[in-house]
């Protein structure tokens, strides 16, 4: 069995996605198949998930509570399958505000937003215009959280309806931080923080929302995949760079 498991995470499986184990040595006899097991039924409360979230989010009276908020919520089934609540990284006095769609496995492991391959490239770009996420000068500073704090199950697309779950904490979220500027990496922050899709139409674009100024650029894991698109994240920073120096 531990051969066989150690086989297994030769060939990259690096978590359990069902909630109970399966006996797969079970012997079964071929002669009489079993019945499938009828599904047991999931009972659903009948509750309004959404607006449970802005309740609860508007009840937080500080990033800290905002963070035990997220924790007690039990309604997004992404919850179940990740390790544990990834809030953000980075200085709470920031001036500009990074984000991204959801945790990928290394952010699962470790608790913090973009410590990955993806992360690792977005300090790097970031840090070309002088801004990162340990400095301590707010003007320097980044702050850094996804839309979704949980896991997807194998990086899965994020869904509808966990995005909308979740939003009422994103927008409490930024209120607390309150940042100069946002900066929307990727398709999925933009389609929570703009009701828009279309990165490549949306970036480098400055649009507005919850009342603040929000750029969208392309998801730095996209960048690792597509070393042409580089350019217009060159771009974007510079944007960005004039924009903290024009508000300063
Ligand atoms: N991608 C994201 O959008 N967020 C993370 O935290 C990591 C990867």
């Amino acid at each position: 069995m531990k051969a066989a498991l150690e086989w297994q995470i030769a060939c990259g499986v690096d978590e359990a996605i069902l909630d109970a184990p399966v006996d797969r040595t079970e012997a079964k006899t071929p002669s009489k198949p079993e019945a499938a097991p009828a599904p047991t039924p999931i009972v659903r409360e009948q509750v309004d998930p959404v607006a449970l979230a802005r309740a609860a989010a508007q009840a937080a009276p500080d990033l800290d509570g905002l963070r035990t908020a997220m924790e007690a919520f039990d309604h997004c089934d992404l919850k179940r399958g990740a390790r544990q609540l990834v809030f953000c990284d980075g200085q709470r006095n920031a001036r500009v505000m990074i984000i991204g769609e959801a945790p990928g496995r290394d952010e699962d492991l470790q608790g913090k937003p973009f410590v990955g391959r993806a992360g690792q490239l977005l300090d790097l770009m970031f840090s070309h215009i002088g801004l990162s996420r340990t400095s301590p000068d707010a003007n320097a500073a980044l702050y850094i959280t996804n839309v979704l704090p949980w896991r997807p199950p194998q990086n899965r697309d994020p869904k509808p309806d966990e995005m909308a779950m979740m939003l009422p904490f994103l927008e409490r979220h930024v209120e607390f931080i309150d940042p100069d500027l946002i900066i929307a990496m990727g398709n999925h922050a933009c389609q929570a923080l703009l009701g828009k899709r279309g990165i490549t139409r949306l970036r480098g674009n400055w649009l507005q929302a919850l009342g603040k100024p929000v750029l969208p650029m392309f998801h730095p894991a996209y960048l690792l995949r597509t070393n042409e698109a580089k350019r217009e994240a060159w771009a974007d920073l510079l944007s960005l760079q004039a924009r903290l120096r024009d508000l300063a």
